[in-house]
């Protein structure tokens, strides 16, 4: 339903707004998927990727994690932003960018961007394109002026822009510290495929969850309600669905614990006792107290960011945080622009 004043809008234009593009990349067989998981599972030190946290039902959960009272990041990104959108605008050029939006869902954060950087273009890039096209379609009506189109990729392992993406000025937003989630090597990695697909006018800006105390950050990741435990075990299910095993979520505990050698939180699911999980790949036996690694959330300074995005190739020119200095924005430039 259009407000009235887009309605005018679209009636002065005399036309509808165009429909948002959608293109989707392949995306590995379900086989490749079940062997990825298979082979985490049967490691000596068992692991399950944490992407596979994110079924519909992981997504729901997290998204209740980000209103727990003990889940700082996302109100307190969502406030360095309130205060400072302005201030990031001027740290690079970014009037009538492309904005690409990594990991955009509901498309909910970058639009609070648009007044502040006026992009010609909007791309949200989540796993699927049946994430984004409701989004699209409302914010299509909402702004008929900027190009929307919606990528459908795992951006994680691969970033692979269609054509269709404009190369001018693009602004990379990865907000949600989810660059936490990448082992280091990873992140320099991934870091570098946003470098590489800009021009020397692009920039990246990019939320980052900083060091603090212990109890504040095994707090966030241990909630009193459970729901950081039940998004841990719903990867059971989730890898259920994807294997056929046989996993029983209650056999297994939540643990959260801080590595302080590799200064990260770590998310672990510990068996309650001896427990067969079988699927038509094999079986394995967990004994009692066995751990599956099923995240780790690596925790910066400002400095070691600084540092891994310059193995990237960039270069920051500038970063907000709160007053507490828990959560970054970093803006980062191509480093030959320098
Ligand atoms: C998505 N990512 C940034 C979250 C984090 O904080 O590492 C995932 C999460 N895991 C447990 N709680 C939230």
């Amino acid at each position: 339903m259009q407000s009235e004043p887009q309605r005018q809008r679209s009636a002065r234009r005399g036309s509808r707004p165009p429909a948002p593009k959608l293109v989707q990349t392949s995306l590995p067989s379900i086989d490749d998927v079940a062997a990825t998981i298979w082979r985490g599972l049967t490691a000596d030190s068992a692991t399950i990727p944490a992407r596979f946290l994110y079924d519909e039902l992981g997504s729901r959960l997290f998204d209740a994690i980000t209103a727990l009272p003990e889940y700082y990041p996302t109100r307190t990104e969502a406030a360095i932003f309130a205060e400072h959108l302005p201030a990031l605008a001027r740290l690079a050029p970014v009037q009538g960018c492309t904005l690409i939006d990594l990991g955009a869902g509901s498309c909910e954060k970058a639009p609070r961007l648009f007044p502040f950087v006026h992009p010609r273009q909007y791309v949200a890039v989540d796993i699927s394109v049946d994430h984004l096209r409701t989004a699209l379609e409302r914010l299509q009506i909402e702004h008929p002026d900027i190009e929307m189109l919606g990528v459908g990729t795992d951006f994680s392992t691969r970033l692979e822009l269609p054509a269709a993406v404009r190369r001018e000025r693009r602004l990379f937003f990865y907000p949600g510290s989810s660059i936490g989630n990448f082992e280091p090597h990873a992140a320099v990695t991934f870091l570098a495929g946003l470098r590489a697909a800009m021009e020397p006018d692009g920039a990246l800006w990019i939320g980052v969850d900083l060091q603090k105390s212990v109890d504040v950050l095994v707090r966030a990741y241990d909630d009193e309600l459970g729901v950081t435990a039940a998004f841990n075990r719903n990867a059971l299910r989730h890898v259920n669905a994807l294997l056929g095993t046989d996993f029983a979520p209650g056999d297994w505990r939540h643990v959260a614990r801080y590595d302080r050698r590799h200064q990260r939180i770590e998310m672990h699911l510990e068996a309650g006792h001896e427990v067969t999980a079988r699927c038509p790949l094999g079986e394995r036996t967990f004994q009692r107290g066995e751990r599956i690694h099923t995240e780790s959330s690596y925790k910066h300074t400002p400095e070691g960011f600084r540092d891994l995005l310059a193995r990237a190739g960039l270069r920051v020119v500038g970063h907000h945080t709160d007053d507490e200095q828990w959560f970054g924005i970093f803006v980062a430039v191509p480093a030959a622009s320098s």
